[in-house]
């Protein structure tokens, strides 16, 4: 730890600094014109005073090889740091200068049911990653992915364009126990679909299985580049049916055509509500049939 992170027990937080700096600013508001024209004349003089001050410091600094060192060590302290980057006298860094403004636009998000983080910055393009609400396909997802674009390319000057990065979807595990063949493969629930072949590639295909009790249940398999999927044919949200949801293989996703939430096609995760899910029905392929298990 260097010393410019240590502080006395006695001395305020950033935070506590910072919120009566904002507390005071906010009274300014409550004042009638003629008194707030002064408070803010007097508040502009104590900054020239306090900036012309803090310009020296940081030049002789600067200047000696010897207090240098201790001048970017104090630099990365939030409250000197705040200090300086007020008077203009360093930039914040584009980071640091993002997440200030994502923290300003996620009470918006918050609102919507969506989030956002922060990935990284690199050559002027914020990387970011969306999640809940604001990572699906529908309008209001979209309107926020322009806010969070809008917010970061207008108020941070070292961002020029924001990346939106794809969620790692949690692959789903099916267990290995419910992937067994036995003898008798309609009595353990497994229904015979057909050729592999015969499952158009790149497609959904919607089913309508039958158990060996006669129970008939509506599938989809998904075949995303020959890697097959199968789910129950109900939507997350509110259990409509899949038919004509829209596979993407360009980010490996399916939207459902009802209200716009997306899947992951692998594994079934939703990326519009976290936590809901496709539920997958374990598939195999034996000697070239595709086998589905309705019932477990
Ligand atoms: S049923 Fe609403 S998004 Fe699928």
């Amino acid at each position: 730890m260097t010393a410019t992170t240590e502080r006395p027990v006695d001395q305020p937080g950033f935070e506590q600094l910072a919120k009566r700096v904002d507390d005071a600013v906010a009274a300014l508001a409550g004042l009638d014109p003629a008194a707030r024209a002064v408070a803010e004349e007097l508040k502009s003089a104590i900054e020239e005073i306090h900036r012309a001050g803090l310009v020296t410091i940081v030049r002789r600094m600067r200047e000696d090889p010897a207090a240098r060192d201790a001048l970017f060590d104090m630099v990365d302290d939030p409250t000197v740091h705040l200090l300086l980057s007020l008077h203009g006298i360093v930039r914040p860094d584009p980071v640091t200068h993002a997440n200030q403004v994502l923290t300003s636009v996620r009470p918006q998000l918050h609102s919507h049911g969506g989030d956002v983080s922060l990935v990284r910055v690199e050559d002027g393009t914020a990387f970011v990653r969306l999640e809940g609400a604001c990572n699906g396909c529908s309008m209001s997802s979209v309107t926020l992915r322009n806010l969070v674009e809008e917010a970061l390319v207008q108020q941070v000057p070292a961002i020029s364009a924001v990346q939106v990065l794809p969620n790692e979807p949690t692959p789903t595990l099916i267990p290995v126990e419910s992937l067994r063949i036995g003898r008798d493969p309609a009595s353990e629930g497994w229904v015979r679909v057909g050729a592999a072949t015969e499952l158009p590639l790149d497609e959904l295909t919607p089913l309508s299985l039958t158990t060996a009790s006669g129970r008939a249940v509506e599938a989809i398999v998904v075949n995303a580049g020959n890697r097959l999927s199968a789910y129950r044919n109900e939507c997350a949200h509110e259990a409509l049916p899949l038919d004509n949801a829209v596979l993407d293989l360009s980010n490996n996703t399916l939207t459902c055509p009802w209200h716009g939430f997306c899947f992951d096609a692998t594994s079934g995760e939703c990326l519009s509500a976290p936590g809901a899910q496709l539920e997958q029905l374990p598939l195999r392929v034996d000697d070239g049939v595709v086998w589905v298990r309705v019932e477990l």
